[in-house]
């Protein structure tokens, strides 16, 4: 067996440990003689599953006893229209433009009421985060939304804006559980988990009590509702039960690697292994204005197209795998999430390093 350094965006790099455990409970998990793709969701088994992945994520994230924790289906697309479904009550959203996916955010919400692009940083490509200390917050906003890490273009959120008293509405599928969280400034918190947490097909949603209501947009499917999920502990139908699974194994992973914190410390010390190199580097630049720096997707270019292909074609023979930038944006990226161990980045940058000696 090889295993190879998967720079993909997601679905992504999960922990070595996890994996293995995982492919020993496959045939028979704890002795009940089937894997928990074959169980009831109704088992005891899985209740216990469901049970103590919740407990080990509102641990992680000391999550209030007053946000509710959901486990969905649907990516985290399909949140882009539950929020306005769910939240709209003067049918009036606030939306930060930092990229594609806060884009798409904003464009669903037009088709529920009136979403307002109240800041944006698509003049320079979104490589930046705009200001967001005195926004023209429209007064009957129903929320403020951002995308907290943007993974296409590689730039984070590094202070939340002042939403001046409305509710602050994150995705954070890119970032997830990557360093710790002040839950209570956010109304919600959402992503999909299969960059950071899981396999695809799970959506984690923290959302505070207050916002989940039967006062819907009329039409709302059932399923679409927060309060349908809430009511069911989450199982309403079925849900994605191996996914929920496998995100519960990564919380444990992460607490015995000792939580947040612990986490936030390392992915700090690996991306400086990365954006150091890119910053001496006379061919390699990084694409985002240094304070704004993603800690978990780092794109960068050399300038010349061929030689980009080049590069993503000999790294990968050298076992780097899925470092080609975005389809929209070209180039290469490394997305280096908490999965990715620093040897897996330093690796990389001495690939670069005798790249870079070869073509500058
Ligand atoms: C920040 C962010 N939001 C939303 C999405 C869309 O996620 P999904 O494919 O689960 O709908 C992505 C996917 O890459 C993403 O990076």
């Amino acid at each position: 067996m090889s295993r190879v350094y998967n720079f993909s965006a997601g679905p992504a790099v999960l922990p070595e440990e996890v994996l293995k455990e995982a492919a020993e409970e496959m045939l028979d998990y704890r002795g009940c003689g089937m894997s928990v793709m074959e169980m009831s969701h109704r088992s005891k088994m899985f209740e216990q599953i469901i049970g103590e992945a919740e407990a080990d994520i509102r641990d992680l994230m000391g999550i209030p006893d007053n946000y509710k924790v959901l486990f969905l289906q649907g990516g985290a697309s399909l949140q882009f229209a539950m929020i306005p479904m769910n939240l709209f009550k003067n049918r009036v959203g606030d939306y930060i433009i930092t990229g594609q996916w806060a884009k798409k955010a904003y464009q669903e919400a037009s088709k529920y009421g009136k979403a307002n692009a109240i800041a944006s940083s698509a003049d320079k490509t979104f490589s930046y985060i705009p200001d967001c200390s005195d926004l023209p917050v429209s007064p009957d906003a129903d929320y403020v939304y951002i995308c907290e890490n943007n993974t296409i273009y590689g730039t984070k959120f590094k202070t939340l804006p002042n939403t001046k008293g409305k509710t602050l509405v994150a995705d954070v599928s890119s970032c997830f559980l990557s360093e710790p969280v002040d839950v209570e400034k956010y109304g919600m918190i959402y992503g999909g988990v299969q960059k950071n947490i899981g396999p695809a097909g799970t959506v984690i949603a923290i959302i505070r009590e207050d916002l989940i209501t039967e006062d819907v947009l009329p039409g709302t499917p059932t399923m679409m509702q927060y309060k349908t999920h809430v009511d069911a502990g989450s199982m309403y139908n079925t849900p994605p039960c191996y996914g929920i699974y496998m995100c519960g194994k990564v919380f444990k992973w992460l607490k015995a690697k000792g939580g947040l914190e612990a986490m936030k410390a390392h992915n700090e010390k690996k991306a400086a292994v990365l954006y150091d190199f890119l910053d001496q580097s006379r061919l390699f630049k990084g694409t985002v204005v240094k304070e704004d720096r993603s800690l978990m997707n780092v794109p960068f270019v050399t300038g010349d197209e061929e030689l980009d292909a080049l590069f993503v074609k000999e790294a990968k023979a050298a076992g780097l795998e899925n470092l080609k930038g975005h389809r929209t944006v070209g180039g290469m990226r490394a997305s280096i999430y908490n999965a990715m161990p620093i040897a897996g980045v330093e690796k990389l940058v001495d690939f670069m390093s005798d790249f870079e000696a070869k073509h500058k």
